[in-house]
């Protein structure tokens, strides 16, 4: 997969600004607050369908603008032809965005799923071994969602469940509105028909994750560590006793609801009894009433993550988190790439000076056969590099190419 190149109309501090980008390793470079980080994140809409910062639709228009439009040119590995996508924004809440492949409009993202994949890295990433849960939910959910129509599905009819239920519940906790029980078992039965399956493709991705986890983590160590992955879900029946009425707000899996990864190599052929999470999200209903807010589900999932079988939160020293963080995404581009036969594009954004020069150059080469885009303040940190190295400079949203270094020639071309 790669982006030849991306075009922005009053996109955040862009006006009106074309970006090329070569194969190999392509350099946003600049100081800071210039835009480097809005070029990525325009490229990663495509693949995501939403901002990776977490800004809603609107708040990527260039401030005062009525609409915003992004059209990228991405070609599949090996196809002839590009195919250029487009979306446009609409400042005004009530107007849908309009999404276009090649011209014709689409009813939405999830259509273009596979026109473009990319694995993303940034900053944040580097807690996915001890920040908070959600941020291995994210992660999941970003990477299986890139792979599957159905999981992407599954995750927004049970969070739209979800909301509803947790809307019933406080609505009852308030005591202002009598709120039929009936109505929770309905929910209920959603979420679980949709949450068992969501459940059944993170385990399944998880088990995946783990194999080509464990390569690139002994290759960037050179160590005798081995990392694991146990994924923990109400979704799933535990190995023991039912343990419900153990759940809190502040979710801490236990060991009941931890399963270790099943050496599964297809996603999707998992399949968990959804009677199991519809009977935890039915026997303590009001418990759920007095906290007014669902304490059981997916929402709640996390990966417990172990290196050589002791708990990496606990144990880990913070380079080995670093380590662990790296190699997940990492396998998330390899499985990827396993997956669905194509080589996702890498977005590095301000992640290289984050890490010291073994780990970088650890990163670099284990993608050195994909289009890399990276953004940098620091344009010296890729002097040293082989292949391609494309140089772009980005100054007030607006970009300039300032060197080219050729693949193979080993000289740069002064432009
Ligand atoms: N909707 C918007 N309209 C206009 N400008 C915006 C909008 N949203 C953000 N900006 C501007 O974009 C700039 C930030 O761009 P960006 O985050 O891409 O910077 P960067 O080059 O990645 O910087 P850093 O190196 O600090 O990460 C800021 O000056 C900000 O004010
Ligand atoms: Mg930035």
């Amino acid at each position: 997969m790669r982006c030849e190149r991306i075009e922005f109309n009053k996109f955040r501090n862009m006006e009106s600004t074309a970006v090329d980008f070569s194969d190999g390793i392509n350099v946003l470079w600049g100081k800071n607050a210039q835009g480097k980080s809005n070029i990525l994140e325009g490229i990663y809409y495509f693949a995501r369908g939403k901002s990776f910062r977490g800004a809603k639709d609107r708040e990527m228009i260039r401030f005062g603008e009525p609409y915003s439009k992004i059209s990228a040119s991405c070609r599949r590995d090996g196809a002839k032809r590009a195919s250029s996508l487009e979306i446009i924004f609409s400042a005004d809440s009530k107007e849908k965005k309009k999404v276009y492949r090649n011209g014709a409009r689409v009813s939405g993202m999830a259509e273009l799923i596979g026109d473009f994949r990319a694995v993303l890295f940034c900053p944040s990433h580097l807690s996915l071994a001890d920040g908070a849960p959600k941020i291995r939910r994210t992660f999941l959910d970003i990477a299986i969602s890139q792979l599957s129509r159905e999981y992407m599905d599954c995750i927004s009819g049970y969070n739209r469940a979800l909301l509803q239920r947790n809307a019933a519940l406080k609505a009852a906790s308030s005591g202002e509105y009598s709120i039929p029980r009936g109505l929770f078992e309905i929910y209920a039965e959603q979420m679980a028909t949709f949450g068992a399956r969501a459940a059944s493709y993170r385990y399944d991705y998880m088990s995946m994750l783990e194999g080509e986890m464990k390569e690139s983590f002994s290759r960037m160590t050179r160590g005798a560590e081995v990392p694991s992955l146990f994924y923990t879900t109400h979704a799933a029946p535990p190995a023991g006793e039912d343990d419900a009425g153990e759940a809190d707000e502040e979710f801490e899996a236990s060991g009941k609801d931890e399963i270790e990864s099943s050496g599964e190599t297809e996603l999707g052929r998992t399949n968990f009894d959804s009677s199991h999470l519809y009977r935890r999200l039915t026997e303590n209903t009001e418990r759920e009433i007095r906290a007014g807010v669902t304490l059981w589900g997916i929402h709640k999932d996390d990966i417990r993550i172990k290196l050589n079988s002791k708990d990496a939160r606990l144990f880990a020293s913070q380079g080995q988190k670093r380590s662990i963080a790296l190699s997940m995404k990492l396998a998330e581009g390899s499985l990827s790439q396993k997956i669905s036969g194509e080589s996702p594009v890498v977005l590095l954004d301000d992640v290289l000076s984050e890490l010291d020069s073994e780990r970088r150059s650890f990163v670099l080469g284990s993608f050195s056969d994909r289009q890399i885009i990276v953004t940098s303040c620091e344009p010296n940190l890729f002097e040293n590099l082989r292949g391609s190295v494309r140089l772009i400079e980005v100054e007030n949203g607006r970009v300039s190419e300032v060197s080219r270094k050729a693949q193979n020639l080993g000289e740069n071309i002064l432009l």
